[in-house]
């Protein structure tokens, strides 16, 4: 019975719709493990010396409605300027059916990436879509799909030139018409490679000897010239050449391919991606088809699956191409796949003739912007697409303000120019105002009657063809681009279809409260070089957040800028060299990493310039003590660092944490605990307070940013006091509170600074209590699991009370050993019942690991453990000999419904056991839309764009 209105009154009503089982359901499986409270199984689970009882972050749970309120009250702080300040970022009209469709569609954001193909084909052939944009517009060869951002892009394109020129040389050429954060992270990243780079004006680039060259096209001074003589230059003096593209004027330019460019790279933000402060936008690269195997990035690719018929894929992965451990030629992993499927929609819905448009509209409003103010005396820059320099002389601060004072934002070049770049909003009222502020009236008729007609030497315009793939050219009413996307969507398991078991992956609940901010103006229409008197809400946001972060992993303060989880790694390894430096340790390079680690960690050691020295586990699967003290002591003068993943990737609390850490900090190394696995920890052991000098968290699993189909994410950095004067800085917009201001590691100062609400609200909406309580459930869940399933499939690894962690690694190879069905055929054959795979042989070949976080509750657990145990039961048979191993359902798997309806049914089990081998599946059939796809024959035929329409067919 209820009181009084107090008790009508929740504020925490959100705590019980994100975490899954109700107080029965809990004590129903608190039962089943043999446990009485859940206070019990974190003392059975979490060792004694690092649990710490109070997550304080003084945060009562809040109800979605007031979170929202809160939020909205931050959020009218900013200010929504119209934009053009340009410097890579870009105001966009983002069509309103790809918000509704796809920004806003969990069937979109809340998949994962693509590494079970047969369950992705929707969101593989978005992504197949945007490579084939890129490899339109760039006129390269091949493109990836995609990289975090168009500063990281340069960098990636730096480290891929050098690895690809054989010519003995250290030294790279960046053209000083770069944007200014594309040479900062260039910088940052060259340093600890020994790589010399050059900033000097691409005219004097004869001067210097060099193994690759980084031009940009058009420039930052707007100037739009033909490279092709430089480039021809470079390859005579033996160096490689990326070019730094802006695409919206590839609609119209010649491209850089024609040019002869060896890398193009970019970002594809102003194709409809809002600028969001900064991001997340996808970045690409695309270069030559002779450096296809040594690209960075995802590569989607196409196949054929085991009817023969085309089937898409990520091509040339072994988990990442690229992540060979220690021998690693990029660290990146989750890289804004929701960002690029946006900018692909985008194309696919103006197609090239709707492309087109909006490029001549923008470069003719700039050419009849530029033809007024010169007539009035200024000069500009003689060749332009959309970037106008004006000599403003004495006046620039007086233009500028007047600007300002009309929520108009143009860009200081310098001490007497003004820069303004045009983008696909504007209007002709716009150009009026705008003139205006250069004390000049226009009337709407010169506007626009003025002739289209572009800047640039007509002899620069593009003669080929983009686009002119069906898909392109098809889906341009929104009745069809809605059904369009649709049918994609549903060729797809996403978390709005049944629970994704992935361990490490983390794949909770993206709450619609969450997710509803991201799409409001105030965080989406913003700059991130915006004046700061235009953002005082943002700063509001990121203080909370970090002080909220910093509490909850028991850090001193916390760098918002990575954009992944590996960048996350690559900036607090950078911070740990350059602490040791600072104390004049200058041959501390040693990075320790246990061999269970994720393939990021010796990959991010590597790009930091360490030496990777692997650290065995013991048969329980812990870090191995006594391996540890003898490699820490051997390497003790030149020890940089530990990478430890906590709760280990084995998917248990290692009982000895505080002696690793220990023992470390004794040979004078630094503890990086990477935080993949916080979801274990919020609330019951932060790792700030156990021997972590610093940590990333992966806000794309612990705090609730969606997988996006493999991004975005977001990788911020906890640290400890000592390493806070090494965070990142920023070369255009300095980080507050930062005294001195360390090279960048991403394009914006704050990365992808709108999904930080994501986050905000999460934490809001939990409080301390419910952030303790997804913990204590996210632990109960594997626990659960780990119970049921092991009498059927051996859970390797458990702590020392026989608990795991907030996940457990199943052991499929006893099994395969005596059936001849592997793990692969069990991840396919759960298709067939409607489940993505749980990870697959990571961290052990011939495992599979199940997390299934704290979102699902005991019914959706149950579902996912009687598929598994029914597919057990179908080894079973295959083991005793009723089904042969070369005609089985494991085998077969997945079926599609074109399997089924085939007139002829040869196998030795019914159609009934291929698609419905539990009752309930029929209610909520999905149907693989393709059969296995062969891996080995996509690798082999190499083929990595849109495929003629005609190939689909039988
Ligand atoms: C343990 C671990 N560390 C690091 C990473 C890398 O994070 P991101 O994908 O955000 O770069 C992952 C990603 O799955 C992970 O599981």
């Amino acid at each position: 019975m209820t009181s009084c209105i107090r008790d009508l009154l929740s504020n925490d009503e959100f705590i019980a719709r994100h975490i899954g089982p109700d107080s029965a359901e809990q004590a129903t499986m608190l039962a089943a493990i043999g446990i009485d409270s859940l206070p019990q199984l974190i003392e059975r689970t979490v060792p004694e010396a690092i649990r710490q009882a109070n997550l304080d972050l003084s945060a009562l749970p809040t109800s979605e409605n007031d979170a929202l309120v809160q939020l909205k009250a931050i959020a009218s702080k900013n200010k929504v300027a119209r934009s053009f300040i340009g410097i890579g970022y870009h105001d966009t009209h983002v069509p309103s059916p790809i918000i509704r469709n796809l920004l806003e569609n969990p069937g979109w954001y809340t998949a994962y990436t693509p590494y079970q193909p047969e369950i992705s084909q929707g969101r593989l052939e978005a992504l197949l879509n945007f490579q084939q944009v890129i490899i339109d517009l760039t006129g390269m060869e091949i493109s990836n799909a995609s990289l975090l951002d168009e500063a990281t892009a340069a960098a990636e394109a730096m480290t891929l030139m050098k690895r690809s020129n054989r010519k003995k040389n250290n030294n790279l050429f960046v053209a000083d018409h770069c944007l200014p954060q594309t040479i900062d992270v260039v910088k940052t990243r060259a340093e600890l490679l020994e790589i010399d780079v050059i900033v000097d004006d691409i005219a004097n680039f004869a001067n210097h000897d060099v193994f690759g060259a980084i031009f940009q096209y058009p420039g930052i001074d707007g100037s739009v010239n033909d490279l092709s003589p430089v480039i021809a230059q470079a390859h005579e003096q033996g160096a490689l050449v990326s070019i730094a593209v802006d695409l919206l004027s590839l609609v119209l330019l010649k491209s850089p391919g024609n040019m002869g460019a060896d890398i193009v790279f970019g970002s594809a933000q102003r194709f409809g991606v809002p600028m969001g402060f900064g991001g997340p936008h996808a970045a690409f690269l695309a270069t030559k088809d002779a450096f296809k195997r040594s690209m960075p990035g995802r590569v989607i690719g196409v196949s054929k699956d085991s009817h023969g018929k085309p089937a898409l894929r990520m091509a040339m992965q072994t988990r990442e191409q690229h992540i060979r451990r220690e021998k690693a030629t990029s660290n990146i992993c989750t890289a804004q796949a929701l960002l690029a499927m946006m900018a692909g929609f985008y194309a696919v819905y103006h197609g090239p003739v709707g492309l087109k448009k909006i490029a001549l509209r923008v470069a003719s409003l700039t050419h009849c912007f530029a033809k007024a103010i010169q007539a009035k005396g200024f000069t500009t820059n003689s060749s332009y697409f959309d970037t106008l320099i004006i000599d403003t002389k004495d006046q620039t601060d007086s233009i500028i303000a007047k600007a300002e004072a009309k929520l108009v934002n143009f860009y200081k070049a310098s001490a007497t120019q003004v820069s303004i770049s045009f983008n696909e909003t504007i209007t002709p009222a716009d150009l009026i105002d705008l003139a205006d502020c250069f004390g000049i009236t226009l009337s709407e008729d010169e506007v626009t009657e003025a002739s289209a007609a572009q800047g640039f030497d007509a002899a620069l315009l593009r003669q080929d063809a983009i686009l002119t793939h069906p898909v392109f050219n098809s889906h341009h009413s929104e009745t069809e681009l809605m059904r369009y996307m649709h049918q994609l969507e549903v060729k797809d398991i996403a978390l709005n279809q049944s629970m994704i078991p992935l361990g490490s992956c983390t794949m909770k609940l993206n709450a619609a409260s969450e997710m509803i901010p991201v799409t409001w103006a105030e965080f989406g229409r913003i700059h991130p070089f915006a004046p700061s008197n235009q953002v005082s809400g943002y700063h509001d946001l990121l203080k909370e957040l970090i002080d909220m972060l910093s509490k909850a992993t028991g850090y001193d303060t916390v760098s918002l800028q990575p954009n992944s989880g590996a960048q996350g790694e690559y900036a607090g390894l950078l911070a740990i060299d350059k602490y040791h430096k600072s104390r004049g340790d200058h041959d501390r390079n040693v990075c320790l990493i246990p061999s269970s680690a994720h393939g990021t960690n010796p990959a991010s050691a590597a790009l930091a310039g360490m030496k990777v020295v692997i650290v065995k586990c013991d048969q329980d699967g812990n870090i191995d003590l006594a391996d540890l003290a003898e490699k820490a002591e051997k390497h003790a003068a030149q020890l940089s660092c530990i990478m430890a993943t906590y709760p280990s990737t084995h998917g248990v609390f290692e009982e000895h944490i505080r002696e690793v850490c220990d023992l470390v900090h004794k040979f004078g190394g630094q503890v990086y605990i990477d935080g993949a696995n916080l979801n274990a920890l919020v609330g019951v052991a932060p790792p700030g307070s156990f021997g972590g000098d610093v940590s990333h968290l992966n806000l794309h699993k612990t705090f609730c940013i969606p997988h996006g189909g493999g991004g975005p994410g977001m990788g911020p950095i906890g640290v400890k006091s000592h390493l806070a004067p090494f965070l990142p800085g920023h070369a255009v917009t300095p980080v507050l509170d930062m005294a001195e201001q360390h090279g960048a590691v991403s394009a914006a100062p704050y990365g992808s600074a709108s999904i930080l609400v994501i986050t905000w609200m999460y934490i809001k909406m939990m409080g301390d209590r419910g952030l303790r309580d997804a913990t204590f459930n996210a632990i109960l869940n594997a626990n659960y699991i780990a119970k049921r399933l092991d009498e059927h499939y051996p859970v390797l690894y458990t702590g020392k009370n026989g608990a795991v962690a907030h996940e457990c690694i199943i052991d499929i190879r006893p099994l395969k050993a005596e059936s001849g069905i592997s793990e692969e055929d069990i991840a396919k054959r759960l298709m067939d019942f409607g489940f993505h795979a749980p990870t697959m042989s990571f961290p052990v070949a011939g495992t599979l690991m199940i997390e299934p976080t704290e979102s699902e509750n005991l019914e959706e657990l149950d579902r996912f453990c009687d598929a598994m145990i029914q597919i057990r039961k179908e080894i079973g048979k295959v083991q005793d000999g009723e089904w042969s191993l070369e005609d089985n359902p494991l085998i077969n798997a997945p079926h599609t419904a074109d399997s089924l309806l085939d007139m002829e049914w040869t196998h030795a089990y019914s159609r009934k056991d291929a698609a419905y081998p539990l009752p309930w599946i029929k209610a909520r059939k999905y149907w693989p839309p393709v059969g296995r796809i062969d891996n080995v024959y996509g690798d082999r035929n190499l083929f990595c764009e849109c495929p003629p329409i005609d190939s689909y067919e039988d």
